[in-house]
């Protein structure tokens, strides 16, 4: 599919990240703290670099899996009905398990996935986020740890895409269209 030129404005340097990705691995550390082994989902595709320098900044005993969830939306826009394409290999009965999400939108899919795991009786869920955009929420639901609140903008990199490009941007950029 043909897109309209754009370009890339940075708005979050790696710098920046990182930083905050250390942070948000102490406080979850301290959170678990005593755990006998912490399962970190990671929801494909759009967390996995977020997941990958997570997990290296845990101090804890950790197991690593992942979902895929899907919507019917288009590139830019999510759709509100979310599909499970791949689910967790490993049971979460009784287990403490963190949910990590690369940005939280309208919700839609967080919520479908956060329900569907507690139904499985985990002994403690919680959830991080990298990104969250607050005023697009359509269902009520909130992470327990947020890296950074954006404003209503179309990000890529550091593992976000558009149309299946831009992942590998080491900084978060938003989409300026030129055209
Ligand atoms: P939600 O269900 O509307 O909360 O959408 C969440 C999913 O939509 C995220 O996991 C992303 O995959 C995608 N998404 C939402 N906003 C953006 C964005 O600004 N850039 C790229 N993908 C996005
Ligand atoms: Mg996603």
């Amino acid at each position: 599919m043909p897109h309209r030129p754009y370009v890339i404005d940075r708005m979050i340097s790696a710098k920046r990240i990182a930083a905050r990705v250390e942070a948000l691995a102490h406080e979850i550390t301290d959170a678990f703290q005593g755990t006998d082994k912490l399962v970190v989902v990671g929801l494909l595709r759009g967390s996995f670099i977020f997941i990958a320098d997570l997990v290296r900044e845990l101090d804890l005993p950790v197991e690593v899996d992942f979902i895929e969830a899907s919507s019917y939306g288009d590139d830019m826009t999510s759709s509100r009905e979310v599909r499970i394409l791949k689910d967790l290999r490993s049971g979460i009965e009784g287990r403490d398990v963190l949910v990590v999400e690369d940005i939280v939108d309208t919700g839609h899919t967080l919520f479908h996935v956060v329900n569907m795991l507690r139904a499985r009786k985990p002994k403690r869920l919680e959830v991080c986020a990298l990104l969250d955009k607050p005023s697009r929420r359509e269902v009520p639901i909130k992470a327990t740890w947020t890296g950074f609140e954006i404003p209503d903008e179309f990000v890529v990199g550091y593992g976000i895409d558009f149309a299946q490009r831009n992942r590998n941007l080491p900084h978060i950029g938003k989409v300026r269209f030129t055209a």
